[in-house]
C-alpha cells in the first residue's frame, strides 16, 4: 500500500533513461598525466575505504585493477605512491572525516611530490563536480562510483596492449527527477564479469566474499544521498552472478554475501525471459513494477544454494544478502529463505521510523503495519530468525510523540540489532525542502535514549542463546589490545567480566571472534589455526552486542537442524 500522509513530500518522479554510447577513450586527467611510471617502475598504492559493504567490494575491484597493471600494495597510507580514498557520504560526519584529512594529505604531497591521491565513492557526485576541487584540495582526480572501473586507465597505467576490459564502451543510465538529471552512472554491468575473468578482483578475505548483484538505488527516501551518488538501479545479468558464485564456491569460501542498496529489488530492470516465466511477483508496496518473467532475488538464492559440494550439500555453506527494503520483501523471497539450507537465519530490514507520518515524510512508501506484517511472515517462515534494522531519529518535523512511537515499535518488534543515527541533511536531497527543525541537542538525546533502550532489548535477545551450542565461523584473531575492549561489550553485569581470552583455552590459545549463522558476534578462545573454520561453541555469556563461548567441537554443527534451519530460540 502506498502511504502519503498529509504534509509528506510527494514521491520523487524518478525515471531512468538509458542510452548506449561509446565511451572511455583513455582519458588521462591533467593532474595525473605525469603519473605514468617510467618503464619497469610500478607505483605502490593504498586504498582507504569508508562506508558500507558496497564500498568494500568496490575497493576490492580497484585494488585488483591496480595489481593487474603491476602496482604493489603499500602497507600504510604514508608509504604509498598512490592513495585511493573510497568515500561515504551518507551523513555529513562521513564526508567530514575525509575533508579533515586534507591537511595531512597536503603535507604528505609536499614531502613527496610524486604522491597522487584519487577520491572515489559516494562523495563524488556529478551534480557537485565543479565544487569538489575546492572541498578536497589535496585530491588529484575524482571518480564517481560507476567510473571506478576506469581507475587504472585514467591514471595512465594501462598500456595500448591492456586487456580490452579496461578500455571499454559504456552504457549511460541517468536518474531524472522532475525532468532534471540528478545522477548518472555509466558503469557497464558486464565490467565486473570482465574484471573477474581477467583476475582483476582482489578479494580481501579467504573466508567470506562479497558479490554485488545490483548497483544504485531507485527508491524515494527523501533524506538519502545514495540515489544521487550511485545512480539508478542496475541489476547484473543472472548468469554472470551465478558464474561468479560458482567461482567463489570453487575456492572453498565459507560465506557469500550478495550486495546491493536494495538487494531484494534485484532483476526488475532486466529483460523478461521464458526461463523465468514462473515468476509473477507483484510488489505489495511502493511504485508498481512489472516483475513478471524477470529473475528475482529468490531465484538467485535458490540457484546459488543448489551449487553443490562434493557431499551434495551446498558448496557455499552460508549465504547472506544485504540490504533489503520492506517494499520488496516478497513471499517468494521469504519462501526461498525458509527452504534454502545455505541461506542464513538473519535479515537486515531497515524500518527507519515507527510512525507512519514520519515514514511518509521520509518517502519510505510503507506503513508500520506493512513492516509488521512482513516481519511476522518471515518470523513464522524462519523461526528464530535474527532481525536487524536501521533507524533515523530527529528527521524533519519529528515530534516527541512520533519518536516515542519508534521506541514502542522497537519494544514490540524486538530487533536483535539496531543501527541508529541522527538525521543529517544531505546536499541535493528532497528533504532539504523540509525544515531540519529538531534541535541538535534533542536529536542527540533521542539517539542516546533509543540506543539505551535497544541495549536492553539486545541483551535480552542475546540471553536466549545462553547454554546453546551454535556453529561459529571463526573470522579473526582479536589482538590483545582489542580483547580487553571487547570484554566491555559483553559485560552488562560486572560479574560477567572475564579474564583475557588469551590462554583461556590452553597454552598458545588466543582470543578469536566469529559469527553465528544468525550473525551474532561470538568471542572465544582457541588455537589460531581455527581461523576460517566453522566450529561448535557452547554459549556461556551474553552481552548486549556479543556472545562469548567455549569451543566444544572443532567441527561445524549443529549448523542446521531440521530442514535447513539452525537451532535457535523461537520468537
Ligand atoms: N538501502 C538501505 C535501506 O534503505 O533500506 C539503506 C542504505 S543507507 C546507505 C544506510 C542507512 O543510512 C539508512 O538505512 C539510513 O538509516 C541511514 N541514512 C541514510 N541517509 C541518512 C541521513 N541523511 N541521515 C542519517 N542517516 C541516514
Ligand atoms: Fe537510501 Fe532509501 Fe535507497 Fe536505502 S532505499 S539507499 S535509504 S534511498
Ligand atoms: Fe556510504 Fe555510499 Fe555506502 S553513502 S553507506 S558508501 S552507498
Amino acid at each position: 500500500m502506498t502511504v502519503r500522509p498529509e504534509g509528506a513530500l510527494a514521491p520523487l518522479p524518478v525515471r531512468r533513461v538509458e542510452t548506449a554510447r561509446r565511451a572511455a577513450p583513455p582519458v588521462v586527467e591533467p593532474a595525473v598525466a605525469e603519473f605514468r611510471p617510467a618503464a619497469g617502475e610500478t607505483p605502490s598504492f593504498f586504498v582507504w575505504t569508508l562506508g558500507c559493504q558496497m564500498n568494500q567490494s568496490d575497493s576490492e575491484e580497484m585494488a585488483g585493477q591496480l595489481l593487474a597493471v603491476g602496482c604493489e600494495r603499500a602497507t600504510s597510507l604514508e608509504l604509498a605512491d598512490l592513495i585511493v580514498i573510497n568515500t561515504c557520504a551518507v551523513r555529513e560526519h562521513a564526508e567530514a572525516k575525509v575533508i579533515g584529512r586534507q591537511g595531512r594529505l597536503a603535507e604528505l604531497k609536499k614531502a613527496r611530490p610524486g604522491l597522487r591521491v584519487v577520491l572515489t565513492g559516494c562523495g563524488v557526485r556529478e551534480s557537485e563536480r565543479s565544487g569538489l576541487a575546492r572541498r578536497f584540495p589535496a585530491i588529484d582526480m575524482f571518480l564517481r562510483p560507476d567510473e571506478e572501473p576506469e581507475l587504472a586507465l585514467r591514471l595512465g597505467l594501462v598500456s595500448a596492449q591492456a586487456p580490452i576490459g579496461l578500455r571499454t564502451a559504456a552504457t549511460a543510465a541517468t536518474t531524472m527527477v522532475s525532468g532534471r538529471a540528478v545522477s548518472a552512472a555509466d558503469r557497464l554491468a558486464p565490467s565486473r564479469a570482465t574484471a573477474l575473468a581477467e583476475g582483476r578482483v582482489a578479494r580481501s578475505s579467504t573466508i567470506s566474499a562479497w558479490l554485488p548483484i545490483v548497483y544504485g538505488c531507485d527508491k524515494t527516501c527523501t533524506y538519502c544521498i545514495v540515489p544521487f551518488s550511485r545512480g539508478p538501479e542496475r541489476s547484473r545479468p543472472f548468469d554472470d552472478i551465478l558464474a561468479e558464485a560458482r567461482g567463489i564456491a570453487a575456492t572453498g569460501i565459507a560465506e557469500l554475501t550478495l550486495l546491493g542498496q536494495n538487494v531484494n529489488s534485484y532483476g526488475h530492470d532486466l529483460p523478461a525471459e521464458e526461463r523465468f516465466g514462473h515468476i509473477r511477483t507483484k510488489r505489495s508496496s511502493g511504485r508498481k513494477l512489472d516483475l513478471a518473467g524477470r529473475p528475482d532475488l529468490a531465484e538467485l538464492l535458490r540457484s546459488i544454494d543448489s551449487i553443490s559440494g562434493s557431499g551434495g550439500q551446498p558448496a557455499i555453506p552460508r549465504l547472506r544478502f544485504i540490504t533489503s527494503h520492506p517494499w520488496d520483501l516478497s513471499d517468494r523471497l521469504i519462501d526461498a529463505m525458509a527452504e534454502c539450507p545455505s541461506v542464513c537465519e538473519h535479515l537486515h530490514l531497515p524500518i527507519q521510523s515507527g510512525d507512519d507520518d514520519m515514514l511518509g515524510r521520509m518517502g519510505r512508501q510503507y506503513t508500520v503495519e506493512h513492516y509488521r506484517e512482513r516481519l511476522a511472515r518471515i518470523r513464522q517462515a524462519v523461526p528464530g530468525i535474527a532481525v536487524s534494522t536501521d533507524v533515523i531519529v530527529g528527521f524533519c518535523g519529528e515530534t516527541e510523540a512520533q519518536f516515542q512511537s519508534t521506541l514502542s515499535v522497537m519494544e514490540e518488534l524486538r530487533f536483535d540489532t539496531v543501527f541508529a543515527a541522527a538525521y543529517s541533511p544531505r546536499p541535493g536531497t528532497p528533504a532539504l525542502r523540509l525544515a531540519d527543525d529538531v534541535p541538535a541537542a534533542v536529536k542527540r538525546r533521542r539517539l542516546n535514549e533509543l540506543l539505551a533502550r535497544q541495549e536492553s532489548i539486545g541483551l535480552e535477545r542475546n540471553r536466549e542463546w545462553l547454554g546453546r551450542e551454535v556453529e561459529v565461523l571463526v573470522e579473526r584473531i582479536t589482538p590483545r589490545k582489542r580483547a580487553a575492549a571487547d570484554e566491555d561489550d559483553l559485560a552488562d553485569d560486572p560479574s560477567l567480566r572475564v579474564p583475557s581470552l588469551y590462554g583461556a583455552a590452553g597454552e598458545g590459545s588466543v582470543a578469536l571472534a566469529g559469527r553465528t549463522r544468525h550473525n551474532k558476534l561470538v568471542h572465544l578462545s582457541g588455537d589460531p589455526t581455527l581461523v576460517g573454520r566453522a566450529v561448535t561453541v557452547l554459549i556461556e555469556f551474553a552481552g548486549p552486542f556479543a556472545l562469548r563461548g567455549r569451543v566444544v567441537s572443532e567441527s561445524a554443527g549443529p549448523g542446521r537442524v531440521g530442514p535447513g534451519r539452525a537451532a535457535a530460540p523461537t520468537s
